[in-house]
């Protein structure tokens, strides 16, 4: 296990770090204590006890091997937009990724990939007054509970050492100030970077949407975020992460 040393974070100018050893869910400790956060609160659990997944799914992690975090944020821009976070969050982990030598994938809307296994989730959540983005990074295990085999894979395993995860969790967070701010007018710039990293595009995918399950290839990521599916009857969906689950 890697001794993590928090205070040597480097946390962006404005933002505070809080750091837990045993948490139920740094998302639900952030929507708990929601009104008295400040925009760009860091929460930190070394263990989380019951860590939450999209959909009521767990969030696995053993102390030591993962990190697991969440933001409060306030964004200025209408909450209707909130919802870019995830992919806006995604790219972050990813283009931090890359300066640690992993070439993750991002996987619309809310995972990011290396090799086709899960690396990182991301659960964006909105409370009354701002924004919670809850995101989980397997640091340095090699091997993973019995319902995730085959499914996971870690920044070890991908990278062939260890890593700190003090120092992923700063890389990350700088990478997730610069781009948290640019879910409004400048977002098409941002799309354009997590296009290259589209781990859906060209694929076969099953869907379940609010109008029931559909099949087809996934075509890319729409100038808003959105994922456009070319049908089996030839149908152009376009269709949004908060209506829609990959099934695969
Ligand atoms: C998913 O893959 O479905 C999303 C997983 C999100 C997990 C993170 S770990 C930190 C934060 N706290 C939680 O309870 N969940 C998120």
């Amino acid at each position: 296990m890697t001794v993590s040393s928090w205070e040597s974070v480097e946390v962006p100018a404005g933002w505070t770090l809080l750091v837990h050893p045993e948490l139920e869910s740094t998302n639900s400790e952030v929507l708990r204590r929601a009104g008295q956060l400040d925009h760009g609160t860091v929460v930190v659990a070394e263990r989380q006890t019951a860590g939450r997944g999209r959909r009521g799914a767990p969030w696995l992690a053993r102390p030591g091997e993962g990190l697991t975090f969440s933001v409060w944020l306030r964004p200025e821009a209408a909450r209707a937009l909130w919802p870019r976070l995830s992919l806006a969050a995604g790219l972050a982990v990813a283009e931090a990724m890359q300066a640690f030598g992993i070439e993750a994938q991002i996987k619309w809307p809310n995972d990011l990939l290396v090799d086709g296994r899960k690396l990182c989730g991301i659960l964006v959540e909105a409370g009354a007054h701002g924004v919670v983005v809850g995101i989980g990074i397997n640091v340095n295990g090699s091997d993973f509970p019995p319902e995730l085999d085959g499914q996971a894979t870690s920044m070890r395993l991908a990278g062939g050492r260890d890593f700190e995860p003090g120092e992923v969790l700063g890389l990350v967070l700088r990478s997730l100030h610069r781009l948290a701010g640019r879910i409004g007018a400048d977002f098409p710039e941002l799309i354009d970077r997590i296009r290259e990293r589209c781990a859906l595009r060209g694929h076969r995918v099953r869907l379940e949407s609010g109008s029931g399950p559909l099949c087809g290839v996934v075509e890319g990521i729409g100038d808003r975020g959105e994922l456009v599916v070319v049908a089996d009857d030839g149908r152009h969906e376009i269709l949004q992460a908060h209506e829609v689950r990959v099934v695969d």
